[in-house]
């Protein structure tokens, strides 16, 4: 039987009529509408789905949505503020931290959850946290340098950017190019 539910979701109170086992990551995309957060694998183990309830990073495919009553739960559309994007957003998008994004939101919530909690871990301190969350596309270099980035300072926020400018910056990273370089190779070998 379905019960009544308000979730707090970065900042503002949903009520949701849902079954006592719907799941967090199923509530906040198909109940709330919030779809930054993916499904990857499921069970836990991609950390595609990661968001944080009360500053905890946990993955919201293993969480139920009824348990999170009461508590604060934040997910990728949360973090942009007063028009700017997070540094890590910002980091991801200068850095070339993504390919096809599946992942990136996961990627961005555990990298935020890792430097509320310590803002100046080492290089291996951030492999090892990210661990959890699996790339298959990146090689995780980008991802690495991007997180870095930011614990370096080197990132600095802008207003948010028109759509097509956004795209005309991820077209203009080096790791793009190559990728159409070897692409228009192919198709003309
Ligand atoms: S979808 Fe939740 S960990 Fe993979
Ligand atoms: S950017 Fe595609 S899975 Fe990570």
């Amino acid at each position: 039987m379905k019960k009544h539910v308000v979730l707090n979701v970065n900042g503002e109170e949903h009520d949701i009529e849902i079954e006592p086992n719907r799941l967090l990551l199923h509530a906040l995309r198909d109940d709330i509408g919030l779809t930054g957060t993916k499904e990857g694998c499921s069970i836990g183990v991609c950390g595609a789905c990661s968001v944080t309830v009360d500053g905890r990073l946990v993955s919201s495919c293993l969480t139920l949505a009824i348990a999170c009553q009461g508590k604060e739960i934040t997910t990728i559309e949360g973090l942009a503020k007063d028009g700017r994007l997070h540094p890590l957003q910002q980091a991801f998008l200068e850095y070339g931290g993504f390919q096809c994004g599946i992942c990136t939101p996961g990627q961005i919530m555990a990298a935020k959850a890792l430097l509320d909690g310590n803002p100046n871990p080492s290089e291996e301190e951030v492999k090892e946290w990210m661990s959890g969350n699996l790339c298959r596309c990146t090689g995780y270099y980008k991802i690495l340098e991007s997180v870095m980035a930011v614990v370096q300072n080197k990132v600095r926020t802008e207003d948010l950017l028109p759509r097509e400018r956004i795209e005309a910056r991820i077209q203009s990273l080096d790791v793009y190019k190559a990728e159409a370089r070897t692409h228009g190779s192919k198709s003309h070998g």
